[in-house]
């Protein structure tokens, strides 16, 4: 009644709910999209529900996106958010634990080295941890079998992003102590910690041990590569000869946090993609069959070791990637704090500050009104005249036209109200979308190349979305039969 009652006109719809602090944190937490899907049917775009005692507004499409993605510097924050969680796993003086203006700069000298150049050298890189991995690994051992494929699609992730982005000393010292460290780092980010981040839990006193032993490892690392006065233009080497605008040179500290940061941004989201992509194939081994005709087409039936230009030349392997990520985004959900009243265009809403703004690109991702059948995962529906084609979608064409703008990492485009987004838009946008596709691609095409998929009782189902942790992923255990191509 309390609800009905004391409703702000002035405010979005609030969800109903029974309990005060709880609210709807557990019918979101179990299944967000669905809890998206059925508040948007009940109340419009954009809607307000109690997330763990916070005012929580979500507003979702492509008007919702842009509102809260593109929100000016002085109405909306990520770190008051986020810093919890990242600044004990990352360390100091880094992304949330910095003025946003540093955070910019820091993206800059991190996108500098992920540039066509180093994409080259990254392919093969890749592909040789990829296929000796499948060599050495038992459960890969023999002509066909069974697997659960999450932890392997983890470990391919681990060892191909450390070796071509942090280099070889780094990724050799993944299949001795760093691995487990990063698996301590990792508990640091479970959604619990949002409230007890700073409790003497054991979990907590492990994450601070390991963030503490591999900046060391990190810093002991930039130490001895001065030392020998290296030059590789690895991402380690930019960021320990960059400088700031006002002409300091970026601390050790700083790189070594920020080397974590990267590792640990990339992981979660490319390895649940990579794990999804499994699956999905392994529901339509037509489309892993096209795949691999694909690559004889175009490639030669030989099959020749991979090059980064050869990517281009595989259309279904990049729309593999993006099909996926439209329906299996790994970060279901993007918050800001709101700094100054924000009124809702076109709506008699103003967003006051003590609520927490939430902004799902996923939701448009699988509407109708864009992406026609939307719930079929159909990776030639990126290619031109498709049945399924997006309806009203930014093409690669137009995104060059448009408007850009230069937050100081590099131009990003300035619109971002597309119902397409698993990177991002605004200030905070992804600087790993292209490492990410590199990765991902190369990851595919080797799979492809190895292996036949399909479900273990040969149906095309597929299995549901884990949302237990920050970054969502397949159920476990996501089992597949593999079988290997002669
Ligand atoms: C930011 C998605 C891979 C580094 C973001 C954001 C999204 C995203 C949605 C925006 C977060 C926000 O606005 O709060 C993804 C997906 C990936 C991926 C889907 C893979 C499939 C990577 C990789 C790296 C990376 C491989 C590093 C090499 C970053 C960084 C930010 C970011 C540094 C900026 C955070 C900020 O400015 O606040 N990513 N990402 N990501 N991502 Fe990624």
């Amino acid at each position: 009644l309390k609800q009905v009652l004391f409703k702000n006109p002035n405010e979005p719809p609030m969800v109903f709910h029974w309990f005060p602090i709880i609210g709807s944190t557990i019918t979101y937490g179990m299944d967000p999209p669905k809890f998206f899907d059925e508040n948007r049917k009940k109340h419009g775009d954009c809607f307000t529900f109690i997330l763990l005692g916070k005012k929580t507004t979500v507003y979702v499409g492509p008007k919702g996106n842009d509102f809260i993605l593109n929100g000016k510097i002085r109405d909306v924050n990520a770190e008051d958010i986020y810093t919890v969680l990242t600044t004990p796993v990352f360390g100091k003086d880094v992304v949330y634990d910095c003025p946003n203006a540093k955070l910019m700069e820091q993206k800059r000298f991190m996108k500098v080295a992920l540039t066509t150049e180093a994409f080259r050298s990254y392919v093969p890189i890749i592909s040789d941890e990829v296929t000796s991995y499948l060599k050495r690994t038992p459960d890969f051992k023999g002509q066909s079998g069974v697997v659960n494929i999450c932890p392997k699609m983890a470990q391919i992730t681990i060892f191909t992003a450390s070796h071509a982005l942090q280099g070889k000393e780094i990724r050799d010292q993944f299949d001795e102590k760093l691995a487990d460290l990063y698996h301590d780092l990792d508990m640091g980010f479970s959604p619990i910690n949002f409230m007890l981040h700073w409790a003497p839990l054991p979990w907590n006193n492990r994450r601070d041990h390991a963030q503490r032993t591999v900046a060391k490892i990190y810093m002991d690392t930039i130490q001895r590569r001065r030392a020998r006065g290296e030059t590789a233009q690895d991402i380690m080497y930019h960021l320990m000869n960059s400088s700031y605008k006002n002409g300091t040179k970026v601390p050790d500290h700083e790189v070594a946090h920020m080397m974590i940061a990267l590792l640990m941004a990339g992981q979660h989201s490319s390895s649940s993609t990579s794990s999804w992509i499994m699956v999905r194939l392994a529901s339509r081994p037509d489309v892993m069959e096209a795949l691999y005709q694909e690559q004889i087409d175009n490639l030669g039936k030989d099959l020749p070791p991979l090059k980064y230009e050869d990517l281009a030349k595989l259309p279904l392997n990049q729309a593999i990637v993006k099909e996926t990520l439209r329906l299996h985004a790994p970060i279901h959900s993007i918050m800001r704090a709101v700094k100054s009243p924000m009124p809702v265009p076109g709506t008699k809403y103003v967003i006051p500050t003590d609520h927490v703004l939430l902004a799902a690109p996923g939701v448009s991702a699988s509407d109708e009104q864009y992406f026609p059948q939307p719930d079929k995962w159909e990776p030639a529906r990126w290619q031109k005249d498709h049945p399924l084609a997006p309806t009203i979608i930014r093409n690669e064409e137009i995104e060059e036209e448009e408007e850009k703008i230069d937050y100081g990492y590099g131009l990003v485009s300035k619109g971002s109200a597309s119902p397409y987004l698993p990177f991002g838009a605004g200030r905070h946008r992804c600087i790993g979308e292209q490492f990410a596709n590199v990765q991902l691609q190369t990851i595919t095409a080797e799979i492809v190349r190895a292996f036949k998929f399909r479900n273990v009782d040969g149906s095309d189902k597929v299995i549901g979305t884990d949302y237990a942790s920050l970054f969502s992923r397949p159920l476990e255990p996501a089992n597949i039969y593999w079988e290997r191509r002669n």
